[in-house]
């Protein structure tokens, strides 16, 4: 159960003002809490706040900032199924999911309060000629300063976390905005940190409205934006960026090719859960599938099969699997790319029907291109299936694509899993399993549209950080 209401923290610190962010219930569209809204001036205040924190974070030894991650991994042990009931409340994910995000939570702030004491630097030979010698150089990592952080809704505690927890081990001080229709899991994140020591101004979790929010992205106190989103939004976001650093973790249309040679039980069961769960509400999520001709008939026969065995309804249900999207409004969008589809050839194996905020988990094949639910990110329950005969040529058409986060590619061939890692234009290609497989200690993050820069904790710890060189003469070596 949510509380009536929840605070925003400014400068480390709950502030219960302007509690009239309604955050509704997914499944109902009941209101289930009410959240304190920043407004630019509070948004202006915690920026100075965490440029103030700069210093004392900077200086806080990794063992000190290792202690408060561990904190946070110790209190979301204890708090899990509070956590989880929250994301099944205000994201309308299934409970299972919900715990899923959550045991991934506690492995982010694991990973970084790893990290945080592992942030070493290098020493450099520079006698490389005559007029070097005697001269040795030193490179550490110091923190960039304070972050901008934006997360999304559709994984509200461990996208946060992707931004939080390699902040807090690099000793970077950030403002963090998350996704106004699911604050509460960021809320309760900064609820942990509230209970350590961290020197004042080092975070501040603001719910705020997008028309106010300019100074997330604008204002030149911030020395880096981390955003993760949308990608139209994402990109104007670094247009307006200004100086600082720019992390986008965007969108896609995730491609996943099931080879010959492929254990079809495994890969059936792979691709309904890489396409379908927590309603296809991943960047990750599979949206196009390859299969070869050998094999493709019985692909899209169990597909189909499995698909319509999807047990779909209330999120907070043991057995749900496919629980409603993020409002209805994204599953109208959705229906309707999916029917215009149908219209311009599309055949529908399965699904297609929508009831509010539920859209029924959804196949289709023979999309034509131009069609948005080949061309754009479709974020929902949709999957469409096309057959290959030539693992060259289809590698071709994965790439054909505005996008690139992930790739999947089912096959037992050596040498095609190193081709396809050596051609796929993505960020990461999994082999043996769908393009929605991740862990939070891996390089994670797109090409193309689909961003810029890396996360994962060692990678974002390292866009927070910054080389800095001591140079250091001995006279007369
Ligand atoms: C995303 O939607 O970008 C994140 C996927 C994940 O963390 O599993």
């Amino acid at each position: 159960m949510l509380r009536e209401t929840y605070p925003y923290y400014l400068a480390n610190e709950a502030v219960y003002a302007n509690t009239d962010l309604q955050v509704t219930d997914k499944y109902s569209g009941e209101v289930a809490t009410r959240v304190a809204m920043a407004d630019t001036a509070v948004i202006d205040e915690a920026i100075d706040w965490a440029v103030k924190a700069e210093k004392p974070l900077a200086k806080m030894p990794p063992y000190e900032r290792q202690a408060v991650l561990n904190h946070c991994v110790k209190r979301f042990e204890e708090r899990f199924e509070e956590l989880a009931e929250a994301l099944c409340i205000e994201a309308g994910k299934p409970i299972k999911d919900s715990r899923g995000e959550v045991s991934r939570l506690i492995d982010t702030f694991r990973v970084a309060a790893e990290e945080a004491v592992r942030i070493d630097g290098e020493v450099l030979n520079l006698e490389i000629s005559a007029r070097a010698r005697g001269y040795r150089g030193f490179v550490k990592r110091v923190p960039v300063g304070a972050c901008s952080f934006i997360s999304p809704f559709n994984f509200p505690l461990n996208l946060a976390a992707h931004k939080v927890a390699p902040a807090i081990a690099a000793g970077c001080p950030f403002v963090l905005k998350p996704a106004s229709r699911t604050p509460i899991g960021a809320l309760i994140i900064a609820e942990v940190l509230a209970e350590t020591d961290l020197p004042k101004g080092a975070f501040s979790v603001l719910p705020c409205h997008r028309e106010g929010a300019d100074l997330f992205t604008v204002d030149d106190r911030f020395k880096l934006l981390s955003f993760t989103g949308s990608p139209a939004v994402g990109w104007d976001l670094k247009a307006r960026a200004g100086r600082k650093k720019v992390v986008l973790e965007l969108g896609g249309n995730a491609a996943c090719v099931v080879d010959e040679d492929a254990d079809l039980d495994d890969a059936v069961e792979r691709l309904i859960f890489g396409a379908f769960y927590q309603s296809g509400q991943s960047c990750i999520g599979v949206q196009r599938i390859y299969g070869h001709t050998k094999i493709y008939n019985e692909l899209k026969r169990r597909l189909v099969e499995r698909t319509e065995q999807l047990q779909k309804g209330d999120p907070s249900d043991e057995s749900t699997f496919i629980g409603p999207m993020i409002s209805e409004g994204e599953a109208r969008r959705l229906h309707g790319w999916i029917n215009d589809a149908v219209e311009q050839g599309a055949a529908l194996l399965c699904g297609g029907e929508r009831n509010g905020a539920m859209l029924d988990p959804t196949l289709l094949e023979n999309v034509p291109k131009g069609c948005a639910v080949i061309e754009e990110e479709a974020f929902g329950p949709v999957a469409v299936l096309e057959s290959f005969d030539d693992f060259e040529a289809v590698l071709v058409e994965v790439n054909d694509s505005a996008f690139g986060l992930q790739a999947g590619v089912f096959t037992r061939d050596l040498y095609r899993a190193q081709q396809a890692w050596d051609e796929l234009h993505v960020g990461g290609v999994i082999v043996g399993d769908v393009p929605s497989w991740r862990v939070d200690n891996m390089p994670y993050g797109g090409v193309k549209d689909s961003g810029l820069g890396r996360e994962g904790v060692r990678w974002a710890i390292a866009d927070m950080t910054e080389e800095r060189l001591m140079v250091i003469r001995t006279p007369r070596a």
